[in-house]
């Protein structure tokens, strides 16, 4: 059976709890130090940490920002809980400049720096004797891989600088000193002094109002939650905030304020959904920050403040279901979190399911219905890309032993593992998979999970012994088999049936007609865009694109799909829009695919690519730089 250890084994704390009584299981969730895993498959490949010997339970930062010499530097505290005969703790480090680490009471304590690997950077091992508490003094390098600075002309005010980090997978050890792993999850809180008149937010509800000195502002923020480190997160630059109901807001430059709260004016009304299906919302306020457009991802779920990408804002709130998705991470993921990489698929797999159901919700079931037939053409165009029906990384559970966890981030373990789930949802029921759901968000709140946690926990409280039911469902090979196990719920083919009859007469030489189009809402415009045939005669892409304003369409996703068909047929007319987009936003999304496919075409795209990757590259977070300097031979 899996046996899960709070980190303060009953040994530990046998002396503390003669004054203190035990905490209830549930408060204890809440504040408490948080339960570890000690299965093998918790074992986090991607640190160092030796968390069953020594641990972070709390993380106390104490940093100031310098943007000149683009460092964050000052001191981490770090509460440790050890097996009583334990002598040293081992954190996670890329590239931190330590100057001193001693006790809480100032003696110095000796620490090793390890081999350095690419993608893990190095174990900190700390000589730590008895001492449970210790100060780092240190600082971020200036190529921070967490942390993008960005100068005054890459905000839109153009006066102030800005920083924003991004700290999933494992980019919050270049500027935290701290077990860099989601399985061990932490309380913290931060001090940040940031140059006048900058603003400070962070993944955490704020404490006070800022104190001023001279020439800085110091905020204080506060994490009474353990969370997965991977959520710490920070943002200081020119920020307005507006309030868009009760307990939500948003957070952005000033200039992006009206759009941005315009966009997201759904948003508690998608709280509200996602507390009926999933028990109540359990962080309090749910912010949004609008970042600029280097921002490398569509979003990011940090609690209580989830980070998006600007190119999000399509005037309609079409894109939307990005906001879903980010608060459906309040419980899967930030709840209920993956243990390892390995099983990045019980963060997004759940939270793309989620995603659909929140969005049927608040926007009908016509509209999730064409998001899950999305997410099925997703799902196959992965596979496809990675292997086929063998190929070992359309697993759920995947190997990343020696990798990147970024190898694992495909639309595998969200696709797949959304048309898991709602296979499951079918064959059962929805109200018996929703009360099943739901449980499984109680049971294992503020903790770690597991694939094999998963299969114990639905097989102990939703199949209940029924073979037939068992049978049926194939858990086993959804989870470990490569490809699409056959039972796979389809999605319903007619939610596009319009679409598809002009897709079938394009093949046929019929452009849609204006009016269809124009009635046609996003989704079935990229349903469209994505199911032609990727190779078309240049004058009908180009007549298609023109008629309809597709390469400077002003939803990104959209632009986006049809910039792809251009490269894959050198469109040339298309190359301004093309340029355009790659040199105005950073999202990974986005930006790579196109860049990929271009340096992998020697004679039509890498000229371009090579032309303007360089110009572009300075807007770009290090998370996107990484892979494409690789593929172009640049940096
Ligand atoms: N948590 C992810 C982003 C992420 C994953 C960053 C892994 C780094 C490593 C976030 O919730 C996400 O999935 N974002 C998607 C949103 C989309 C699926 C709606 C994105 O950025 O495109
Ligand atoms: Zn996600």
């Amino acid at each position: 059976m899996l046996r899960m250890i709070a980190a303060a084994s009953a040994l530990l704390l046998a002396a503390c709890q003669a004054e203190t009584p035990a905490p209830k299981r549930e408060s204890a969730a809440a504040t408490a130090v948080a339960p570890i895993l000690d299965t093998p498959d918790a074992v986090d490949v991607h640190s160092y940490a030796k968390p069953l010997q020594a641990r972070v339970t709390h993380l106390a930062l104490d940093l100031a920002v310098d943007f000149d010499a683009r460092r964050i530097g000052g001191t981490a505290t770090l509460d440790i809980e050890a097996k009583p005969d334990a002598t040293t703790i081992v954190l996670d480090d890329k590239g931190l400049e330590i100057e001193k680490i001693t006790t809480a009471d100032g003696a110095s304590l000796q620490y090793k720096v390890g081999a350095v690997d690419a993608n893990l950077g190095a174990p900190l091992e700390i000589a730590i004797g008895d001492a449970r508490k210790i100060v780092i003094t240190y600082r971020s390098a200036p190529d921070a891989g967490a942390l993008q600075w960005l100068t005054p002309a890459q905000t839109a005010g153009k006066q102030q600088p800005y920083l924003f980090s991004q700290g999933q997978a494992i980019e919050n050890r270049t500027w935290i000193p701290t077990q860099d792993s989601p399985g061990i999850r932490q309380t913290w809180e931060a001090k940040i002094s940031v140059p006048q008149p900058l603003t400070a937010v962070m993944s955490a509800p704020k404490v006070g109002e800022p104190a001023t000195t001279g020439t800085a502002r110091q905020f204080a923020f506060k994490m009474d939650k353990p969370v997965a480190p991977y959520l710490i997160a920070i943002a200081v630059g020119d920020l307005a905030f507006r309030s868009l109901g009760p307990r939500t807001g948003v957070w952005t430059e000033p200039a992006m304020l009206d759009k941005a709260a315009t966009e997201l004016a759904d948003t508690e009304k998608m709280i509200t959904a996602a507390e009926a299906l999933y028990g109540p919302y359990q962080w309090g306020r749910y912010d949004l920050l609008v970042l600029p457009p280097s921002f490398p991802f569509g979003g990011m779920e940090n609690p209580t403040l989830t980070f998006l990408t600007p190119t999000f804002i399509a005037g309609d709130k079409s894109n939307n279901s990005l906001i879903a998705h980010e608060l459906a991470h309040s419980w899967s993921g930030n709840l209920a979190t993956n243990a390892t990489w390995a099983d990045f698929w019980l963060n997004e797999g759940m939270t793309t399911y989620a995603t659909t159901r929140i969005v049927e919700a608040v926007y009908g079931p016509k509209v999730a219905g064409q998001q899950i037939s999305l997410g099925h053409d997703a799902m196959r165009k992965a596979i496809e890309d990675n292997g086929g029906a063998g190929g070992a990384d359309t697993r759920l559970r995947i190997d990343l032993k020696g990798r990147n966890p970024d190898d694992g981030l495909t639309d595998i373990p969200y696709e797949k593992g959304a048309a898991f789930l709602r296979t499951i949802e079918i064959a059962v029921g929805r109200e018996r998979f929703d009360a099943w759901l739901k449980g499984w968000f109680a049971r294992h709140q503020f903790a770690p999970v597991t694939t094999s946690l998963f299969l114990a926990d639905i097989r102990e409280h939703l199949i209940k012994g029924d073979a037939a039911l068992e049978a049926k469902l194939m858990l086993d090979l959804w989870v470990n088999q490569p490809g699409i196990p056959a039972n796979l719920a389809p999605a319903d083919p007619a939610v596009f049936a319009d679409v598809d009859v002009a897709v079938t007469a394009f093949a046929a030489g019929t452009s849609p007609d204006p009016a269809a189009w124009a009635r046609w809402t996003t989704d079935e415009r990229l349903r469209f865009l994505t199911r032609i045939d990727r190779k078309q005669p240049l004058d009908r892409l180009e007549a298609l694109g023109r008629q309809f304003g597709l390469a400077r369409a002003g939803n990104n996703e959209l632009r986006f799909a049809y910039l792809d068909l251009a490269v894959a047929n050198r469109l040339d007319p298309a190359i301004p829009a093309l340029e355009d987009f790659l040199m105005t936003q950073g999202r990974r999304k986005f930006v790579r695919p196109l860049l990929t496919a271009l340096a992998e075409d020697p004679q039509w795209g890498r000229p371009i690519a090579l032309r303007v990757y360089p110009k572009a590259r300075p807007l770009y977070h290090p998370v996107t730089t990484r892979d494409i300097d690789k593929l172009l031979g640049v940096s």
